[in-house]
């Protein structure tokens, strides 16, 4: 039952993930290089599973918190990222690009970080 219930929270984790990464890939195809709501949507939903899911329940082996520290400090740095830039595109009407592909490579290194890190 509980095994269940972690299942679904990965999913919504999953989801938080999808629409944080396919905001920003949006934006970077449409070479749009800003920040928008929907990026701060995606990474609301992923970082509230994803402290759920770094209390050990549902789970019979042991979490890796190491892991878990880096992606939480990660998700920290996208979520700085996500505020500085969009005060900047709002004060100047532009994102310097630096920032706007840390976004989308720090979204990736965390997917990467939560699938190959064991
Ligand atoms: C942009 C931010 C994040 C992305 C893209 C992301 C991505 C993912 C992905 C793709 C998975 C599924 C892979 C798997 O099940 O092994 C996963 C699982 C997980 N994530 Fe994240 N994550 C993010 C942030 C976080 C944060 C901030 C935390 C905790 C503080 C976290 C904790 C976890 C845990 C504990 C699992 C494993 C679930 C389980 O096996 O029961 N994630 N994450």
């Amino acid at each position: 039952m509980l095994e269940v219930l972690r299942h679904i929270v990965v999913f919504i984790h999953l989801v938080g993930f999808a629409v944080l990464f396919g905001a920003w890939v949006v934006e970077a195809v449409a070479r749009r290089i800003r920040v928008t709501r929907l990026m701060n949507i995606g990474l609301a939903i992923a970082g509230v599973a994803g402290l759920a899911l770094a209390a050990p329940w549902g789970i019979e082996y042991d979490l890796n918190y190491v892991k878990i520290g880096v992606k939480l400090v990660v998700l920290l740095a996208i979520g700085a990222l996500l505020g500085i830039g969009a005060a900047r595109q709002r004060r100047t009407g532009s994102l310097p690009p630096a920032m706007f592909w840390l976004i989308g490579i720090l979204t990736l290194l965390n997917a990467a970080i939560a699938v190959i890190w064991r």
